[in-house]
């Protein structure tokens, strides 16, 4: 029989990237094979991205697109929205968007094969809507991931709990969860068999991953880590995103003593003041967070720091913004994400008084991303003239070109032979920009 096609739309962050590839899992082998043109698509999913206005606004622009492509189609296309938005404003789409026959958050995707039954059958003509926090953990009722490539994200932590006051994280992706540290070893070692080299451990709050080990005794992620390490052909270990005020010793004695675990890490602070930081509820000051980067920086000297900043929160002042630019000062960033601040309904802050204008909000992002690029091209520079071992990817923009991922996380570019593709190579870097750099071979 000829399979029928899916096509899968995903926005946002890596837990979505891993969130459709393991909706392709549950999809498959159902009779379905993916394609990369939507219009023939028999299922197309919209994986969804709540965080900021901007990335949920796309979702009802899109929608209008395939509605049109539905039609030219005779109809014959099942529409799902999946992810954050879908959690967050499920019946809004139903009521707006007729013709989605599914609606389903990010803890719902595992019941995708009833949801497609049901739809099948027209039960009642209207749409499937799924957006309760179910009681069952999705990760138990899923099959195991399918392997593409050399490098894999593995999700151990899910939700949060921290509710900052700007962030909808914790309405959409629901409480904390932790996997069972058997569980994570198994689906790790299933990669490795697979062929992956890499596995980026996922999680919204990774650093505050619990598990129970053995006689009963609570493990965390330093010690999962360690255990990970172990895998024999398991090369390199990553995890994003973690908490300041989860970052415990043994995380940071562990960026000293396992080889494995790559010399990168991602530690949002949001803002550089003190003052901000609380009525964003963050539970760590600035201080707190530069000391942990002290620590980090003495177990390991070369290690990539990466972060997230927020301009324009809410009574942010003049100062409370060079308060940010200190940070960035200090810390000198390997790369750093900041966002303008975006309002998002039901949080907290979006009904704080002091709102900052956008003018002055787009003018602290530009300067910010200034300071923030200066500090890129200065840790990037330093790599010059050094060899790095780099996991070929994927190939380039130019011809002849691979492209893989330094221990750093930078992108590198190297005109090489193809069959280089997968491998782990040694790169000498012979040049740098802000965003990447440009090796040679060492043979
Ligand atoms: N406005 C702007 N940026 C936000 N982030 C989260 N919520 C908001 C918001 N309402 C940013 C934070 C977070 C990253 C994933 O997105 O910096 O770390
Ligand atoms: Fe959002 Fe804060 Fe939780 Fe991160 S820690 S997901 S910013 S609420």
């Amino acid at each position: 029989m000829e399979k029928k096609k899916l096509h899968i739309k995903t926005y946002g962050c890596q837990m979505n990237v891993y969130d459709s590839s393991r909706m392709e899992d549950i999809v498959l082998p159902l009779g379905y094979e993916i394609t990369e043109n939507d219009a023939e698509a028999d299922l197309l999913i919209l994986n969804t991205c709540h965080i900021r206005e901007k990335a949920s606004e796309k979702v009802f622009s899109e929608l209008g697109r395939i509605k049109k492509k539905k039609l030219d189609k005779g109809g014959d296309m099942i529409i799902a929205v999946a992810g954050c938005v879908a959690q967050a404003q499920g019946e809004e789409i139903m009521k707006r968007s007729p013709w989605v026959n599914m609606v389903f958050g990010p803890q719902s995707y595992h019941k995708l094969p009833e949801m497609i039954a049901k739809t099948m059958r027209k039960v009642d003509g209207k749409g499937v809507l799924n957006t309760d926090f179910p009681e069952e953990i999705k990760f138990d009722h899923m099959p195991k991931p399918r392997v593409e490539g050399k490098a894999a994200f593995l999700a151990v932590q899910e939700g949060c709990d921290k509710f900052c006051t700007y962030c909808v994280v914790p309405y959409t992706r629901g409480a904390e969860y932790s996997r069972s540290t058997q569980a994570i070893m198994d689906e790790a070692q299933h990669l490795v068999d697979n062929g992956v080299m890499e596995i980026t451990l996922l999680g919204q709050n990774v650093n505050n991953w619990h598990g129970v080990g053995k006689h009963g005794r609570e493990e965390n992620l330093g010690e999962l880590i360690h255990k990970l390490a172990e895998i024999k052909d398991l090369k390199r270990i990553r995890y994003v995103t973690s908490y300041p005020s989860e970052m415990t010793q043994d995380l940071i004695d562990a960026h000293g003593n396992i080889e494995k675990l790559m010399p990168y890490l991602h530690l949002p602070i949001q803002s550089g003041s003190n003052k901000i930081l609380k009525a964003m509820n963050r539970n760590h000051t600035v201080e707190e967070y530069l000391n942990i980067f002290e620590s980090l920086r003495n177990v390991r000297h070369d290690i990539a720091l990466s972060g997230d900043f927020i301009v324009g929160f809410p009574g942010e002042s003049e100062q409370d913004f060079q308060d940010t630019l200190g940070v960035v000062k200090k810390v000198g960033y390997a790369s750093a994400y900041s966002f303008t601040y975006s309002p998002r309904p039901g949080t907290p802050a979006s009904v704080l008084p002091k709102q900052v204008n956008d003018q002055i909000k787009a003018e602290r992002l530009s300067i910010l991303q200034q300071a923030i690029s200066e500090s890129q091209q200065t840790f990037n520079d330093n790599l010059v003239g050094k060899t790095l071992s780099v996991l070929m990817e994927s190939t380039g923009r130019r011809d002849g070109q691979l492209v893989g991922r330094s221990p750093y996380m930078q992108a590198v570019h190297c005109l090489m032979d193809e069959s280089y593709m997968n491998q782990l190579v040694n790169l000498k870097i012979i040049s740098a920009s802000k965003f990447s750099l440009e090796g040679e071979l060492v043979i």
